[in-house]
């Protein structure tokens, strides 16, 4: 049975559109990992849009799963990775103008560049994972670096429908089992939601799916009606 890594990001951007210190993603990931949680997953982007530098060092110390640092494989990263030591690293392409992480990281033509900064990585005992597009090329090089675990890109799989999405599962499967046999760890994400995320989570050796969006959208559909009658409750008082 895969594991269920939760994105809190989307907490943070709640926050942040108002930089002020509510929600706080770290109590967040208290209650994410009381309904289960298996680790939870922060992106500490370049701009800072969401997660801050003081949201990860409080989240290493007070979670008690597992902590996944999202990034990109730049030199500030690898500086704040070292000094913060989660237990693994997912390696993203970051593009400043981008809504949300949008294809996966091309290890291939990154080979030399992307082995010495997982080198680095792993010689402070931190596993790293490769976020990539279902591709065989993309698995040898992300084997032949070294890097532990891939994560798989769904993105396209969510966006599709019928028969379209079906063939691009099946390139999920296939790329899963091909990184099996080269003994990487598969993991998968992005645009997991609660109508499509069944099939993926079926696919035999999956380790682990890590999810956002849906979570929180739906976490405001089920908490906002209490929310609401909270005040409600508070202003009739007087
Ligand atoms: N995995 C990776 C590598 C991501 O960049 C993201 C988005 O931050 C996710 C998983 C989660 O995607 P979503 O928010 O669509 O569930």
């Amino acid at each position: 049975m895969a594991t269920l890594g939760v994105n809190i990001d989307h907490i943070a951007n709640v926050r942040q559109a108002r930089q002020t210190v509510e929600p706080d993603p770290v109590q967040f990931a208290f209650l994410a990992e009381l309904g289960g949680a298996d680790s939870i997953t922060v992106h500490l982007r370049e701009d800072r849009r969401h997660i801050q530098d003081r949201d990860i060092y409080l989240l290493k110390d007070i979670i008690k799963t597992k902590l996944n640092l999202e990034m990109a494989a730049t030199e500030e990263m690898l500086r704040i990775s070292k000094k913060l030591l989660p237990d693994y690293i997912t390696l993203v392409p970051e593009k400043r103008q981008e809504i949300t992480t949008e294809g996966g990281l091309d290890v291939k033509n990154n080979e030399k560049y992307l082995k010495g900064y997982v080198d680095s990585l792993k010689s402070s005992n931190i596993e790293v994972s490769a976020f990539i597009d279902p591709a065989n090329d993309q698995i040898n090089s992300s084997g032949e670096i070294g890097f532990d675990f891939i994560e798989l890109h769904t993105g396209k799989y969510a966006q599709l429908k019928g028969h379209d999405q079906y063939v691009e599962l099946q390139k999920i499967i296939e790329s899963s089992y091909y990184a099996v046999d080269l003994g990487l760890v598969v993991n998968a994400g992005h645009g997991l939601n609660y109508q499509n995320v069944k099939k993926v989570a079926s696919i035999n050796n999956m380790n682990e799916l890590n999810i956002g969006h849906s979570i929180v959208s739906r976490a405001l559909a089920v908490g906002l009606e209490r929310a609401v009658r909270e005040m409600k409750t508070l202003i009739s008082i007087n």
